[in-house]
């Protein structure tokens, strides 16, 4: 199966304010290498031949994005974010749908720029075989504890539980339509994956690499710019 010739449209919530980080601005405008993270990240995108166009959903007021020469690309589209990563992808998708952009989204977190075209290849064709989409997903290695007050409760069975990861994959119509009836609703929504699954669907667990990781604590920029390093594409 393929993708229409317009191709996947990826969508980049990027309007996060990165308080874990502690940093003097957002974390996706820290650099690695010379480049923002966001630069990593959304050339990664545009480099995947199925990806058609990237739509950033970037803070109203973001003094940091116009620097970038990345904002004048030709297949970069800037959109508004929100109050929360959810509200930033629906806006998103909302500008999707109105300018007919794409049937597929591929929705991905500014702050994972160690992502792999190889693991992007694994999505889509996991993505556009399954009847509701997929995502990129990474088994728990640890043993897992339910902790109640500091102490531990008990002990949770790691079989079958997976780490969600990005990007997520679906097709733009229904994602908007359980995205927008979900916040509606004041579901908790805090990847695509679950606005479907509180619908009842079951999207695909992809398994992907365990260096595509969310940077989101100062420790972690040095392990990004290693990764970044050892895997020059
Ligand atoms: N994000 C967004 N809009 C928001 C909140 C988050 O677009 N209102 C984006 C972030 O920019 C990031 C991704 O969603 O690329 C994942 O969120 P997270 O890692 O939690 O980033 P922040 O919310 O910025 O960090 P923190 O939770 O530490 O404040
Ligand atoms: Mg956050």
């Amino acid at each position: 199966m393929s993708t229409d010739k317009q191709g996947i449209v990826a969508v980049v919530p990027a309007a996060g304010v990165g308080s874990r980080m502690k940093a003097d601005r957002p974390k996706q405008y820290l650099t690695i290498n010379a480049i923002t993270i966001l630069e990593h990240t959304v050339n990664k995108l545009l480099s995947h031949p199925q990806v058609s166009k990237v739509v950033v959903a970037v803070s109203e007021g973001d003094p940091y994005f116009p620097e970038l020469s990345l904002s004048q690309h030709p297949d970069v589209v800037r959109v508004k974010g929100g109050n929360e990563r959810a509200d930033s992808v629906l806006s998103a998708l909302n500008y999707i749908q109105e300018s007919g952009l794409g049937e597929w989204v591929m929705v991905h977190d500014a702050a994972r720029p160690c992502i792999q075209q190889g693991d992007i290849d694994k999505l889509i064709e996991a993505a556009l075989s399954h009847p509701v989409g997929g995502i990129l997903a990474a088994p728990v290695r640890d043993t897992m504890k339910r902790g109640v007050d500091g102490q531990i409760d008990h002990t949770v069975e790691r079989a079958n539980l997976w780490h969600a990861l990005t990007p997520q994959m679906f097709r733009t119509l229904p994602l908007q339509q359980a995205l927008t009836e979900a916040l509606e609703q004041g579901v908790s929504i805090t990847d695509e994956a679950s606005a479907f699954e509180w619908k009842g669907a079951s999207p695909a667990l992809v398994a992907g690499r365990s260096d595509n990781f969310k940077v989101t604590q100062p420790e972690d920029l040095a392990l990004a710019e290693f990764y970044l390093s050892q895997n020059k594409e």
